[in-house]
């Protein structure tokens, strides 16, 4: 439940990644021994990732607050079930892993979702020029590699996903592999440092060109997780919409160039501060046109955020999706139900700014556009209610007790 309330003012520490700490938690599968991960979330998506490596026959241990314990013995069962998979589709990048040290894996097809059709084409496309076969049967994707060879893969598409498994197969192939058109995210630089650090060889990654050179062994390490730019940018758009001065402990502002320009446009105040960064926010922003791009273009998952600024702020914006296909708009509707003026014309939304939103009941679909409902519910009138939260534990640890702690009025209450 959210009131709206006065200017947000304090300081929220920003957690470890997600999209960096489930790859990196994937990655143990490589080699044999004892991994400590620092800064990993609290959150369902990391439960749900340490239940896969336990069900592959993994040890994963919390001994206490974000550190992470994993213990990969000799034996590993190379297979995915479907319930896993079905909770959370990033577990696709056991793929990769699995076959550059064990020639076979075994993993459910991970099925389409809110953002529409997610196939895995590039994936497969991409292990298969290091020479995977695969065949599908019942559901499951059966992948099979006697010797992983380095090749050059060109993806189609700047894909996070299909870069991790490409760099995670290639890291024990023989020879060189070339990644040509590979993801930028900083996430991908993280599991790239990790994988050196662990004794693998990846030139290159943060640009589109990876340079992988195979190694015959790999050894357990210990790793810090970065700082989850998503998260920031939640909390952001909360000041954006509120108001107010905060300090965001623990963000970098160096993979949040794109996303601090544009809310500049905006009109709110950024830069980096000694530990992190530090923002300001006029009491209502000037809208302005968004396009979403691979990174370092401005990410699709910072969407739903500024959709939920633009529905109070001073204008008109357009927000256009390129990089999911199907336009991942749904939780619009539910902004409308809060008196917002949006129209969609396929991948873009018109978005006319208005005063005040109206609180109402709505329900949150996925992660991202779960915490945009919250936010929007800072700049309503009356009470809003975001039923299906459990969405936003995917991916935010503690999200409404740091939003209280920066003064918004907001509580979790379980529902019936
Ligand atoms: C990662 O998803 C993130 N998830 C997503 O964040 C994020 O939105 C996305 O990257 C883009 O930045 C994780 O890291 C766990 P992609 P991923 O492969 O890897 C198409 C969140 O809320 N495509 O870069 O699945 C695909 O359909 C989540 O934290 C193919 O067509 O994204 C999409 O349109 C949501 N074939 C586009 O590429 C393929 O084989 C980008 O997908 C692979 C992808």
């Amino acid at each position: 439940m959210v009131r709206p309330g006065g200017p947000l003012e304090g300081t929220v520490r920003i957690g470890g990644a997600k999209n960096s700490a489930l790859k990196l938690m994937a990655a143990t599968i490589l080699a044999p021994g004892d991994y400590v991960l620092h800064n990993v979330p609290r959150i369902s998506d990391v439960e749900t990732m340490s239940d896969l490596l336990t069900s592959m026959g993994l040890d994963v241990r919390r001994p206490d607050g974000h550190t992470l314990r994993i213990h990969r013995g000799a034996d590993v069962v190379p297979e995915a079930p479907y319930e896993l998979v079905e909770r959370m589709r990033a577990s696709i990048v056991v793929l990769g892993p699995l076959l550059a040290r064990f020639g076979y894996a075994k993993v459910a097809l991970p099925g389409g979702d809110d953002f529409g059709p997610r196939p895995i084409d590039m994936h497969l496309k991409g292990l298969h020029d290091l020479g995977a076969t695969f065949e599908t049967k019942h559901g499951y994707l059966e992948a099979r590699a006697e010797n992983l060879v380095g090749a050059r893969i060109v993806l189609e598409y700047p894909s996070v996903g299909a870069t991790e498994n490409a760099l995670m197969a290639a890291v024990l192939a023989k020879g060189t592999t070339v990644i040509d058109n590979a993801a930028r995210e900083p996430e991908i630089a993280d599991l790239a440092s990790f994988l050196n650090r662990m004794g693998g060889q990846v030139l290159g990654a943060g640009s589109s060109t990876i340079h992988v050179l195979g190694v015959e062994e790999l050894t357990p390490v210990e790793h810090t997780v970065v700082p989850d730019r998503i998260e920031a940018a939640s909390f952001l758009a909360a000041l954006g919409i509120a108001g107010g001065e905060v300090t965001l402990e623990g963000a970098r502002s160096d993979h949040m160039d794109m996303l601090v320009a544009k809310l500049g446009q905006m009109g709110m105040r950024i830069s980096p501060s000694e530990d992190g960064l530090w923002a300001m926010s006029p009491r209502r922003l000037s809208a302005v046109d968004v396009v979403t791009l691979p990174y370092p273009g401005l990410a699709t998952d910072y969407k739903p955020l500024f959709v939920a600024m633009l529905a109070v702020a001073d204008g008109v914006g357009i927000v256009t999706e390129n990089v999911f296909g199907g336009g991942r708009f749904r939780y619009i509707d539910e902004l409308v139900r809060m008196g917002a003026d949006i129209r969609t014309e396929g991948h873009h939304a018109i978005v006319r700014g208005v005063e005040r939103l109206s609180g109402a009941p709505v329900k949150a679909p996925d992660i991202r556009a779960g915490v945009a409902l919250v936010v929007a519910g800072l700049g309503a009138d009356g009470e809003t209610v975001v039923h299906d939260a459990f969405h936003v534990d995917r991916g935010y640890e503690g999200f409404v007790d740091k939003l209280r702690g920066v003064g918004a009025d907001i509580v979790r209450e379980r529902s019936t």
